[in-house]
């Protein structure tokens, strides 16, 4: 069975943590676009050019400690914004997207440039007040002490420079579910995007 869950959305949204428990659920393979982004960014950080740390990108790199600092976030909205990065990373994706077997991604694109053709779509959003606490919280779980000021300011530089983007901005496919998970536990959230998913498997 061929089937792809496009999950997109601003920074700390809960993508991550809906796509994960809707992977684990429905038995589909899970990929974190952000990872790939993370890692060229975390590889010009390094200093390799742009262009060329997307081509050299390998597994390995998307298990790498340390992708997820407001640094690396940083370099990772700054490379995305290169159309010969996000070019080079297409193949990847829409190829994982169409594995057999069922597939989430999740992403600021996957429901308008990787895989429009996404069984299921969710827009995942939440108020910036709460994203960054859930991001805050996360932080200091990893033992980072930021302020949650200056982790609301890293949210919505990457949100404006991702929304504003000339290729494959942020944006909600016309055809996505648009999920506001500002008021939402995990659980009910999670059950949403179940709820669409089951409403569009093929009968057995
Ligand atoms: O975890 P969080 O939502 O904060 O970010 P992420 O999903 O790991 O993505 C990090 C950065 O990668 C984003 O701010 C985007 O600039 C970029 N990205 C993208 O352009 N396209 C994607 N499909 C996924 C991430």
């Amino acid at each position: 069975m061929i089937f792809t869950v496009a999950i997109d959305g601003p920074a700390a949204a809960g993508k991550g943590t809906i796509s994960r428990e809707v992977a684990a659920r429905f038995g589909f393979a899970h990929l974190d676009t952000g990872l790939i982004y993370r890692a060229t960014g975390r590889r010009v950080l390094a200093g390799e050019a742009p262009l060329a740390a997307a081509q050299a990108l390998l597994p390995e790199d998307l298990r790498a400690d340390g992708l997820r600092t407001p640094e690396v976030a940083q370099a990772a909205s700054r490379v995305a914004a290169i159309p010969e990065v996000r070019a080079a990373l297409v193949d990847f994706q829409r190829r994982f997207a169409r594995r057999k077997g069922g597939a989430v991604l999740d992403g600021r694109d996957i429901g308008t440039v990787i895989c429009p053709e996404a069984e299921v779509k969710l827009f995942v959003t939440a108020s910036d007040a709460v994203r960054a606490e859930r991001r805050w919280l996360e932080e200091r779980a990893a033992g980072h002490d930021t302020p949650l000021e200056d982790v609301l300011a890293e949210l919505r530089a990457r949100d404006a420079r991702d929304a504003a983007r000339a290729t494959a901005p942020m944006v909600a496919a016309p055809d996505a579910l648009v999920l506001d998970t500002s008021a939402m536990t995990v659980p009910e959230a999670v059950a949403a995007a179940v709820a669409q998913i089951e409403q569009r498997l093929p009968a057995e």
